[in-house]
């Protein structure tokens, strides 16, 4: 018999609930996005969000066992993310998944955000092996982590200061683009050159897997506020297709020179920068010509979902790894 776990995951602004059966098939899985609300702001607003998630929730859980054909009764265990991410929004996950759990007497399992997306790799190809090196590009964390087992994930890397994502969303506002920014300067770069403008690879020859994307953002301000001063006008799609490749060749760098110190033959990359096609096709290339295996979830497992919250949740499950009903939300969560 299978072991059926819902996973719960309210950490920014995806509400999102998913099935998924022994770590490995997706019965459902639901993401009722806040993007729409959060544009008009050009972010996301924490006290928006949290009160979303209240509304939004309990219809994507019912949603989710629905389309998965099973009720409460059916789950083995129930996974949330309890940290990193925005308290308010955090506490909405966690306080349905406590409930669930004490109302069906099932384990209540807290999952690591940064983790959950690191899950989505072994949802996407079940024969991983370790060691491994994981990189998760997302919103608010550019994660370098090495990896030897299960429970032995250790932190080796991380921004200074802007994440992956939020130098793409800081840029893409700097651009006039709107928000969220990755997927708006991926369309326009698929317009522009690369090479047509050179922007700086922070950090890239440093003996560090530390990285820093603020002085590219900055950058990429000081590119439009120069021409335009000028008068001249600017090709936004070259700019655009300069910044993601510059973004690309720092975070292809940083991970494939961790592989080799760390003599790993696997690289996992998620987190919802690697929805990006250009950084896929460029982790693709380095993967292959250096003869290491690569996992990328599809886009939308790179995103925030639910469904790499109840992966992981299987693993925590096989081990024993249940949290108390008097765990908390953490905002800072660490590794
Ligand atoms: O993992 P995620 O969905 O949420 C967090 O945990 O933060 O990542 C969101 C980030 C945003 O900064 C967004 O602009 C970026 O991922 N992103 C992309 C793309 N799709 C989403 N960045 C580059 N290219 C994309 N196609
Ligand atoms: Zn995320």
């Amino acid at each position: 018999m299978s072991i059926l776990i819902l996973g719960i995951e309210t950490s920014c602004d995806e509400t999102a609930a998913a099935v998924v059966a022994d770590g490995r098939e997706i019965l459902a899985n639901i993401v009722a996005s806040q993007v729409e609300v959060h544009r008009h702001f050009g972010g996301v607003v924490p006290e928006v969000a949290s009160r979303r998630h209240i509304e939004a929730l309990n219809p994507v859980i019912a949603t989710a066992l629905s389309e998965a054909g099973i009720s409460f009764s059916d789950l083995a265990a129930v996974a949330v993310t309890h940290g990193p991410g925005l308290l308010g929004s955090l506490l909405v996950g966690l306080m349905a998944t406590k409930s669930i759990a004490f109302a069906c007497n099932i384990p209540l399992i807290a999952v690591h955000h940064i983790l959950a997306h690191v899950y989505a790799c072994f949802l996407t190809a079940p024969d991983t092996t370790f060691p491994l090196i994981a990189l998760v590009v997302s919103g608010g964390h550019t994660d370098l982590i090495y990896a030897a087992s299960h429970s032995e994930f250790r932190l080796i890397g991380q921004t200074r200061d802007d994440a992956a994502g939020e130098a793409f969303d800081k840029a893409a506002r700097a651009m006039g683009l709107g928000y969220p920014g990755g997927p708006a300067i991926e369309r326009l770069a698929r317009e522009g050159a690369p090479a047509a403008l050179y922007l700086p690879r922070p950090m890239l020859e440093e003996q560090s897997y530390d990285t820093s994307f603020s002085g590219l953002k900055t950058a990429v301000v000081n590119h439009l506020h120069r021409e335009r001063q000028k008068g001249n006008p600017v090709n936004l799609a070259d700019l655009a297709a300069a910044f993601q490749a510059a973004v690309t060749e720092v975070l292809v760098t940083k991970a494939f020179a961790a592989a080799a110190d760390f003599k790993v033959k696997t690289i996992l990359v998620a987190g919802g920068v690697a929805a990006n096609d250009y950084l896929r096709e460029r982790f693709r290339e380095e993967a292959s010509r250096r003869h290491l295996r690569l996992v990328i979830p599809p886009p939308a497992l790179c995103t925030d979902n639910a469904a790499m919250v109840a992966a992981a949740g299987y693993y925590h499950f096989l081990r024993g790894d249940f949290a108390p009903l008097t765990v908390n939300a953490v905002a800072n969560l660490p590794l």
